[in-house]
């Protein structure tokens, strides 16, 4: 794992924005996985803003809330129209959110999984974690080796995501999300969490034994992975400053 520690979001940001801007420009027909929430909202404003072309990219999202129209305000689809897709001259048929009301789910998740593979596999995954521990929603107890599938949330998770929900108890339980082994193909994984809150979960993730009680563990089986981090969210880590000795010193061909 590369974990990356910046002293504030922005400037973890724009490194992780420069590190897609290359690959959208020396392979303009890659494949990303891409992510929801609070946390990559910078990065896909700053990925607008350097106006690369996105009109032969693909993109998979990790997952959706089960029951949720896509034109429903908290919906995935919803979000990433609105905070990436609708501004970057993205070709429809390209992009790929699990379907909230898809009738039968084992079947849609079984045809997303085969998408992914038919378009030559995930070529950069873009993650954000839970404070429960998840990547994706591949809540705690999730099998290492899980595909997308159905999944029903915490309640922790859903008390974190209610804001989105305007508060109270409206939050879907169940979400279709890919699964942390469908995660674990994609050639590259680029992970992204800020501030105090996510700290522990963060420690857990890097410094923890891997194990499915805390998914994002499981990225320690990734041969390509890059963590982005700000001061607040490294807080409580053990080794941050061997993290940050190791970044200060790459070598000039491994910088990005
Ligand atoms: P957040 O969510 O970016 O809104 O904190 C992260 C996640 O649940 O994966």
């Amino acid at each position: 794992m590369e974990i990356i520690i910046q002293p504030t979001p922005g400037a973890a940001t724009s490194i992780a924005a420069r590190l897609i801007a290359r690959l959208v420009r020396e392979k303009p027909d890659a494949v990303l996985g891409l992510a929801t929430g609070g946390t990559p909202l910078l990065l896909y404003r700053e990925l607008m803003r350097m106006k690369l072309d996105w009109r032969r990219i693909t993109t998979f999202n990790l997952d959706e809330y089960v029951g949720l129209k896509p034109e429903h305000p908290a919906s995935y689809h919803s979000f990433m129209w609105e905070n990436l897709f609708g501004k970057i001259g993205i070709v429809r048929r390209n992009v790929h959110i699990p379907d909230g009301l898809a009738r039968d789910i084992p079947a849609f998740c079984e045809r997303y999984e085969k998408k992914i593979r038919s378009a030559g596999g995930i070529d950069l995954q873009v993650l954000g974690i839970g404070t429960d521990g998840h990547i994706g929603f591949n809540e705690p107890a999730s099998s290492l080796a899980s595909r997308t599938r159905i999944k029903t949330l915490t309640p922790r998770t859903l008390r974190d995501n209610a804001r989105y929900f305007g508060g109270g108890k409206k939050v879907p339980h169940h979400v279709i999300t890919m699964g942390i082994g469908t995660i674990l193909e994609a050639r590259q994984c680029l992970l992204l969490a800020f501030g105090r809150k996510k700290a522990p979960a963060v420690a857990r993730m890097i410094e923890g034994p891997v194990t499915a009680a805390h998914p994002a563990s499981a990225l320690q089986l990734h041969p390509r992975v890059k963590i982005f981090l700000d001061e607040e969210a490294a807080s409580r880590l053990k080794r941050a400053d061997y993290y940050r000795f190791i970044y200060a010193h790459k070598p000039d061909w491994q910088r990005i």
